[in-house]
């Protein structure tokens, strides 16, 4: 089955036409079980029927015969169905009872929850029944804030739909499969990492596996607003007292000249658009008056849309960011970005960040450092960090989890790739404290790569023209004092991203001092640097693994960042300690990579208070 085939003219707002006409032309098998979607923005600020809690679950060993055929399809007659072995009956029933089977917690990685699934990387089934009851002229969905890699889903033994991708939410049209009273869902979680995967089979990160992040189902109007966008509209110029919100309301289903209204009292604006043939309402519209969103007054406005009988209230700050020759400028002013790599590793009790409890204690560590500014690495963090970094002033870096062996030469990876950027600005471009698109992490610079990663960025720009694109860069070789960084995919981008262990990875710490870089004319982020030190093990300035000689190292890097004039941000690899199965020294990492400023239980190393008192006296770097 290819995109082709699944599309609907309606659908093709998704994706990028170019991307369709080059699946076509060359009837690739995009998204083998992908078919296209709706995703429906703002569910956190719906009325949903959660479904987190207990489900029933049971292990599918490789080959996972439950899910797959012998030649890789998925099976409509395993375990999907859901049935229930007569214990008295033949041998021949299917040898399974989702009802009498182990619960897991949803939200949750399986790792952490069961020590017999902790390095389990393959197949988990999850079952769970649930009333309703179907009201008339409703659509229902089922709301997945993420499954991590690929899942598969069914509702009363009927296929629903499948999403790839463990770190963007989807949504599945489960209304005509629903009924009044009992049902139950199945939903297959596959966590092997694929070799065509975004990420490919190479991460340093723990491959935590299962539904992750809140499910829930969301029952809208039969024409509902599915996507809307509402910005500070974005022109050559920013001018302060302009006031102008621009953006666009998707009404899913509406017929040409359906009204929408857009209301935010606090800023008053109070007008009403009509839809497009495709069910769009562009707007324009000058408030009364706007209080700009900044870290140092993150203002979020009530933004009520409504059409027909749907209507959803979002919380959205109102801001401009742009670059302007190498410097970075949040509405109209220099900024330099205070902040750390954060992966979505959860303080204290470990596993995939999925809590309001673990978001605050996130952002509890970057308050106490002065920071304010976070990359979510190196994928889509659940959408907790967006709404609370938009409510504490805290700017985001958000990538998509293109890195290590991905296939550059494969348009259907291309495809992979654009939909996993169009899920991430579709959920998080409402988003204030999102500053900056990332396309990827440390990508070997070849000519396939390049094309590749200037395509992705150049869509990135057309689905949102309004924030910079950026990408982390890593090389050139820095065991030269003189260092070039002259990768063409800097051209690509508004915001250049440098890697660099120096000190670590690369020669010694003293070594920085010595360094000159040149680098492109543009706002440079250094987007990774650092070293690794078991908290508590203390030794000289150049004992490796010591929190004295991880302290030295970043003392030596910000002799080198002070010479670097567009350097316009610091982002130290990495605020906390993280799980990652190829970190395995014994007693220094057991399992985890240490370079965090904090131990995965929040103990601070000697580095962090560097860090805190840096951010604190805006010691290193400048705005402009
Ligand atoms: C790389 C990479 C990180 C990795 C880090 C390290 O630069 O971007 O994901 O964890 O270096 O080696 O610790």
């Amino acid at each position: 089955m290819t995109l082709c085939t699944k599309i609907s003219g309606k659908k093709l707002r998704i994706l990028h036409k170019g991307l369709l006409s080059l699946a076509c032309a060359v009837s690739l098998p995009l998204f083998a079980q992908q078919p296209m979607k709706t995703l429906l923005v703002g569910v956190d600020h719906r009325a949903v029927t959660s479904l987190n809690g207990d489900w029933h679950y049971l292990v599918d060993q490789p080959p996972a015969k439950g899910l797959y055929t012998s030649d890789g399809r998925v099976r409509e007659n395993g375990y999907a169905l859901n049935t229930h072995p007569n214990i008295s009956s033949g041998p021949h029933n299917e040898e399974y009872d989702f009802s009498t089977a182990p619960t897991l917690k949803v939200p949750g990685d399986w790792n952490t929850q069961e020590p017999t699934l902790f390095r389990f990387e393959g197949v988990v089934w999850y079952q769970r029944n649930f009333d309703f009851q179907p009201k008339p002229n409703t659509r229902t969905f089922l709301h997945v804030g993420a499954a991590n890699y690929k899942s598969f889903v069914w509702v009363n033994q009927k296929h629903i739909c499948d999403h790839e991708g463990g770190f963007t939410p989807y949504d599945c049209d489960l209304t005509t499969a629903l009924k009044p009273g009992n049902n139950f869902v199945v939903i297959a979680v596959d966590s092997t990492r694929q070799v065509d995967g975004i990420p490919s089979v190479s991460i340093d990160w723990f491959n935590y596996g299962g539904l992750t992040r809140d499910v829930s189902l969301v029952t809208v109007p039969t024409h509902f607003i599915d996507d809307y966008d509402v910005h500070l509209k974005h022109d050559a110029t920013f001018s302060p007292s302009a006031n102008v919100l621009s953006g666009y309301v998707h009404v899913e289903g509406a017929a040409v000249g359906t009204p929408v209204a857009l209301h935010i009292p606090e800023a008053g604006v109070d007008t009403t658009v009509e839809t497009d043939a495709e069910g769009r309402a562009a707007f324009e519209v000058k408030a009364k008056s706007l209080s700009l969103w900044s870290p140092e007054t993150p203002k979020l406005y009530k933004v009520q849309i409504s059409s027909g009988q749907d209507a959803i209230t979002d919380d959205i700050g109102f801001r401009d960011i742009r670059v302007d020759g190498t410097r970075i400028l949040l509405n109209g002013k220099a900024i330099f970005l205070q902040g750390a790599n954060m992966h979505a590793e959860a303080p204290y009790r470990g596993g995939s960040v999925h809590s309001d409890e673990d978001v605050k204690n996130i952002f509890g560590f970057l308050k106490d450092m002065n920071a304010n500014f976070v990359r979510l690495c190196h994928y889509p963090h659940d959408e907790r960090m967006e709404r609370m970094a938009d409510r504490n002033g805290v700017m985001i870096w958000s990538e998509i989890p293109l890195w290590q062996r991905i296939s550059y030469d494969k348009p259907e990876v291309y495809a992979k790739a654009t939909f996993m950027l169009n899920e991430m600005i579709r959920r998080d471009r409402n988003k204030a404290s999102v500053i900056l698109w990332s396309v990827s992490n440390e990508t070997p610079n070849n000519p396939t790569r390049t094309k590749f990663l200037t395509n992705l960025a150049n869509e990135a720009r057309r689905l949102d023209p309004t924030r910079p694109i950026t990408s982390a860069l890593i090389g050139p070789k820095v065991d030269q004092d003189a260092v070039l960084q002259n990768d063409p995919l800097a051209d690509a981008l508004d915001v250049v991203g440098q890697n660099q262990y120096i000190g670590w990875y690369e020669g010694r710490p003293e070594d920085a001092d010595k360094k000159t870089w040149t680098l492109p004319q543009k706002p440079i982020l250094m987007s990774e640097f650092g070293a690794e030190a078991t908290q508590g093990n203390h030794g000289g300035p150049n004992q490796r693994w010591t929190e004295e000689q991880q302290l030295n190292v970043f003392q030596h890097q910000f002799v080198m960042m002070r010479k670097i004039p567009q350097v316009r941000g610091l982002i130290p690899w990495v605020l906390m300690d993280f799980r990652s199965p190829t970190r395995n020294i014994p007693k220094l990492q057991e399992g985890y990579n240490r370079k965090g400023l904090l131990s995965e239980d929040g103990k601070k190393k000697l580095a962090f208070d560097l860090f805190q008192k840096t951010y604190k006296e805006h010691t290193v770097g400048k705005a402009e």
